[in-house]
This record gives C-alpha cells, structure tokens and sequence, in this order.
C-alpha cells in the first residue's frame, strides 16, 4: 500500500487546540489549507541554510502560489545556536520589516529550529501564528507536537522557553527521504518510547517491521508517525503544562539528559541517550516494580536493531546523580523516574532512593555486558 493521501489528528487543547497534517507528497496543499485560516497574514519562513537548500525553495512556492505574502529567514544551524542571541536576530528581521501581529512563523527543519522560532512566535508582540513544518522523524513524533519551545542557557538547556502551542503542525514524508541515517534512527528511540509508555500493540507492530521502517517504507513511516502523534496528543491534551501525566513523554530522558550532559552534547545524539536512557530505566524498574527481565531484553534487542545504543557511557556514578539533580526537571527537589511496569504501562515516581539508581546504572554501563 503506498499513501499519497493525507491523515489528521487533532491535538485537542480547547480554544488551542489545532490540527496535525501526516501524508506523503501532500505539502504542495498546505498553500490553500493557510489561506483559508490565516489568508491576510504575513508569513515567514524561518529555517537554516542546510534545510533552506533541501526545501526552502519548495516551501516558499508553495506558500506564494496561494498568494500568501511570504519571505525566508535563515537562522544559524546546530544546538550552539539555540540562543537568545538568535530569537534577537528573528526579532531584528521582523521589527526591520515592520511586521505586525497578523504575522505568522513557519518553522521549517528539527527541533532546534522549531524550538527557537517556537519561542519567538511566543513572544514577539506578545505571540503571532506558528506553523511547525518539521523535517526531522524527531522532531515530527515529538517536539513539533505540544507546544514546548525555548532556548538554552550557558548554565543549562532549554531553561528558558514557553508552551507556545502552534496553530497547525505539517508533516511531509518526502522531507525524510534527506535525513541521514543517524538522525532517522535517532528519532526512531522517541517513536519506540511511545511503545514503552502507552501501547504494546504498537510496541509489537515496531518489532514486526524493522526492516520496514528501516527502509523507509511509506505506509510504516505512516503508521509510526501517526501513531506517535496520536499518543503525544493524547498526553498533551491531558496535561499541557506537564503537571502530571506529561511527565511519562520523559521516559529514558532523565538517565539519558545526563549522559548527554557528560559528553557535553556533542559525541550523543538526543535520540541516542534516550535509548540507552530507557533501557537503564527498564533496568531500574525490574529492581523497583518488578518489570520484567524479559520485557528489558526485548526492548534492548528492538533498538539494537534499529541501529540504536543500549547501554550508558561509563562514568563516575557520582557524576551521573550529580547530572541528574541539575536536570531542570528536578529543580523543585526531587529526582522523578517514569518507571515502566510492564511494555505499554510507566508510572512516575519520586521515591527512588539514590543505591536502586547507582545500581540500575552499574548495570547499564557499557563494558559490564
Ligand atoms: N518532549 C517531551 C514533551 O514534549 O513533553
């Protein structure tokens, strides 16, 4: 089955809530889909010059052909780069140009672009329109979806930032027909997560179809996207700020922030320490809720064979619960776990004492397998 129609899923959030577009070669309609919604507006299409190369060019037509007034805007790549500093350039580009509140931010590439110009929409005059037009798996199944935008500080990342839900999120299979290798696999650690925390169905289907989705097929990008919307909006929709259920989209992100954080986000991909993160999660949870052994096994060998990492980079344990405690998740004082109970169910909790994690890590260090 090949699909070259379009699916949609609706983040429901009340007088926010909005739509997200899932197809193949379906991009070419969003012109007309704008237009309908937002036809006086002024668009912007804010993106890097990698992406700007790969698809800018296609967006901007797109967005001219439907006579909507639209320019590019070409932000400096990379994680160096998600700063104040360049949320003051989009402001500069914008107040040069004298836009005003009917304007509305495309944001077009991964997550760092979609984070910055996030932030950005949020807060020029007190918040135009945002379009998410992601172009990573990443950023597609996960922060393109929910409204998490921001920056970094020197002192940590993404300390500073707004829920600034966006007013339609379109995702365009053909743009990952361009994403290397390590970024798709990446991603897929956020897609397999969504097994782990809400359905085992899905969990299952994931393992059936390695190759598939490793291949790229279209119907399996389909249903792994989709089905990874659906539960991110599911969650969201229950907790936008993440009071209380949000929490469980952190599986593998405590364990996993930390050893980014000790190799200075450079030598582990986001995607890379959530793996390695869910399988030390996993392997805390056999000794805090019984999870099982075999539960742990299994998802060990599904992201190995999506080419993904499973066990944590060696590093004093110390160093790891000292990471962990910064992490400005845990600023409030306690250190949170989403434990998994079984494939399909986490719960969160706050009563893990420190000896369950340092041996939950001793476990996972690469070298003890
Ligand atoms: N990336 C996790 C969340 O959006 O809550």
């Amino acid at each position: 089955m090949t699909t070259d129609t379009k699916t949609s899923i609706e983040v429901a959030l009340g007088p926010r809530s909005y739509e997200i577009t899932i197809g193949k070669g379906w991009i070419d309609g969003l012109g007309a889909d704008l237009c309908s919604s937002f036809g006086k507006n002024r668009f912007v299409i804010v993106t890097n010059p990698e992406i700007d190369a790969l698809h800018g060019a296609r967006l901007l037509e797109i967005l001219s052909a439907a006579d909507l007034r639209a320019e590019t805007l070409s932000i400096p790549e990379g994680e160096a780069a998600k700063t104040l500093d360049t949320v003051s350039k989009i402001y500069d580009f914008l107040i040069e140009r004298k836009y005003g509140r009917q304007t509305t931010l495309v944001a077009l590439g991964g997550g760092v672009v979609g984070d910055i110009v996030g932030f950005a929409a949020d807060s020029f005059l007190r918040g135009v329109g945002l379009v998410q037009v992601p172009t990573t798996l990443l950023s597609m199944v996960d922060s393109s979806v929910g409204g998490k935008t921001g920056v970094n500080h020197r002192l940590g990342k993404n300390l500073i930032g707004a829920f600034k839900q966006p007013d339609r999120v379109a995702i365009e299979l053909d743009f990952l027909q361009t994403l290397p290798e390590e970024e798709f696999r990446s991603g897929m650690a956020e897609v397999v997560k969504y097994g782990m925390i809400r359905d085992a169905e899905f969990f299952d289907y994931l393992e059936a179809n390695v190759g598939r989705i490793i291949g790229r097929e279209t119907d399996a990008l389909t249903h792994i996207i989709r089905r990874s919307c659906e539960i991110k909006a599911e969650v969201v929709s229950q907790d936008e700020t993440e009071a209380g259920v949000r929490m469980i989209l952190n599986l593998g992100h405590t364990f996993g922030h930390a050893v980014e954080m000790l190799t200075n986000y450079r030598e582990i991909r986001h995607g890379e320490g959530v793996a390695m993160g869910m399988m030390a999660a996993c392997r805390l949870a056999e000794d805090v809720a019984d999870f099982p052994v075999e539960s742990t096994k299994r998802l060990g060998d599904l992201l190995q064979k999506l080419g993904l990492p499973v066990l944590l980079k060696r590093f004093e344990t110390e160093k790891y619960l000292g990471a962990m405690a910064s992490d400005k998740k845990v600023r409030s004082g306690c250190v949170r776990f989403v434990i998994p109970e079984r494939i399909g169910t986490v719960v969160i909790r706050d009563d893990i004492e420190d000896d369950e994690v340092v041996a939950a890590l001793e476990a996972s260090f690469s070298g003890t397998e």
